[in-house]
């Protein structure tokens, strides 16, 4: 028996729905425990490609799946979601799908905030992916926030967002320049959702404890990556929850001595949605080339991903700030072709060598990286299955990650579908 932590090691985007829907076969539960829909998880099935933003990626093996209290929640999108996978023939039910009482709701106003700042930053914006994630989270943090409890309960529900409306639309009207938003649309849009979401509404932690108890085997999936992370990531160009596997826990209502391991997903190369630093970033040919191979367009807002050569400063700081026990390196496929390629070891800065990564953004801004340089390899392995016969520049590769993370690898994924994966060792055996 093992439950096991999923969390992106580096600006998001690292396939983690990929390496979780693979998982989910040998595990009964996998649950969200941060983030919101912005979140853009894809799995490609027999070769039919799913996206999710909020249902946990182990909806297509058939597994219950839960959205934990640390979760920012749109139910609009959440219902379409719902919608969407009915429509495809699969059991998104309240059987399935089991919503935390205590995760907040993404209301309009935490919309409209998101977007009217965004755009009153200008260039210094963060690039946000506009869903609402941040304003969301700071009404949890300042206790105003709605949570599911009081979506279903309409007299608790007026009462609590009539004061809160006022203030937003003072805010929205006088400082962000910006539409206020009606209160009837609002309360009448909610109350619907409210009963459709009702069968869904339970107490997670019950749930996952019980399900721990009848020896049943977890999966945690994580969002947005450990660079990402609002305490350890590149802040202020970071999401607004931690996305490290110590908060899987808090976010999910479980003890820590329930984990029995974290993966960390890596991409073979590193890429970075929105704004913010990244030392390794090519702006050069080979950055387009990798972007066109690796089809680097967000899964959530369709933006162009910036593309850089694999950083192992981040993966070292990943590896410590998660308690890493294995990585699963992703689209390995995407550097075929390249004659030569790169892995940033260190930073340098005025002189002086950086080799863990920086809080300062000033010195992620100036710094530059130092790379190592490795062969790389002509050949297709998107059809390879045996690690035994990959091309033997791309096993080197892999080893130099082993070793600059003092970690060791185990799975391989070679394409998007479920299949093109290499697992040197499942974590639930
Ligand atoms: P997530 O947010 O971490 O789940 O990752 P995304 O789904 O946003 O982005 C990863 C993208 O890479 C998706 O389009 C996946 O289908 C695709 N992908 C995942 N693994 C591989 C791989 O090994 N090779 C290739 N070529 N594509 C992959
Ligand atoms: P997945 O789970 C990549 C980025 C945004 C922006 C910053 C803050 O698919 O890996 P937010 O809307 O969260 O306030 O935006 O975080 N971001 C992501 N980048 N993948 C994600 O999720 C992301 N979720 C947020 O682009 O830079
Ligand atoms: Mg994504």
């Amino acid at each position: 028996m093992a439950n096991i932590i999923v969390v992106g090691t580096q600006w998001g985007d690292e396939g983690k729905g990929k390496v979780v829907d693979l998982l989910a076969e040998h595990a009964d539960v996998v649950i969200r425990f941060q983030g919101g829909n912005n979140a853009g998880h894809t799995m490609v099935v027999d070769g039919e490609q799913f996206i999710s933003h909020l249902v946990p990626s182990g909806i297509l093996q058939g597994k219950t799946c839960v959205i934990g209290n640390g979760l920012v929640v749109d139910p609009s999108v959440l219902l379409e979601e719902i919608d969407y996978l009915t429509e495809k023939g699969i059991d998104a039910g309240p059987a399935k799908i089991r919503i935390s009482e205590r995760a907040h709701l993404i209301m309009p106003y935490h919309k409209a905030v998101d977007l009217a700042r965004e755009t009153m930053k200008g260039d210094k914006k963060i690039g946000t992916t506009g869903r609402g994630i941040g304003p969301c989270y700071e009404d949890k943090a300042t206790r105003r926030g709605i949570r599911f409890s009081e979506l279903l309960d309409p007299e608790t529900f007026l009462e609590r967002i009539e004061p809160i409306l006022d203030d937003k639309n003072f805010y929205l009207q006088n400082y962000l320049s910006a539409a206020p938003l009606e209160k009837g649309p609002i309360v009448e849009q909610y109350a619907v959702f409210a009963e459709r979401l009702a069968p869904y509404v339970t107490n997670v932690s019950v749930e996952i404890d019980q399900a721990v108890r009848e020896g049943k085997q977890l999966l945690f999936e994580g969002a947005q990556g450990t660079h990402l992370d609002i305490d350890h990531g590149t802040y202020p160009f970071v999401t607004s929850s931690n996305t490290v596997a110590g908060n899987a826990c808090c976010g999910a209502g479980i003890g820590p001595r329930a984990i029995d391991g974290v993966i960390g997903i890596v991409k073979a190369y590193t890429t970075r949605v929105g704004s913010g630093p990244f030392p390794s970033e090519l702006f050069d040919d080979t950055g387009d080339r990798i972007q066109e191979k690796g089809a680097e367009f967000g899964a959530t807002t369709g933006r162009r991903r910036r593309c850089g050569w694999l950083d192992t400063v981040l993966l070292e700081n990943a590896a410590r700030l998660n308690g890493l026990s294995s990585l699963a390196i992703t689209k390995l496929d995407v550097l075929g072709g390249i004659e030569k390629l790169k892995i940033c070891t260190a930073y340098q800065h005025k002189g002086k060598l950086i080799e863990h990564f920086s809080a300062d953004l000033k010195v992620l801004a100036e710094c530059t990286p130092v790379y190592e340089n490795l062969p790389g390899w002509d050949e297709d392995i998107s059809a390879v299955r045996r690690y035994e016969d990959l091309p033997e520049n791309t096993k080197n590769y892999l080893r130099r990650i082993e070793e600059l993370t003092e970690t060791k690898i185990g799975i391989i994924s070679v394409g998007p579908g479920r299949e093109q994966t290499i697992v040197l060792e499942n974590p639930f055996e």
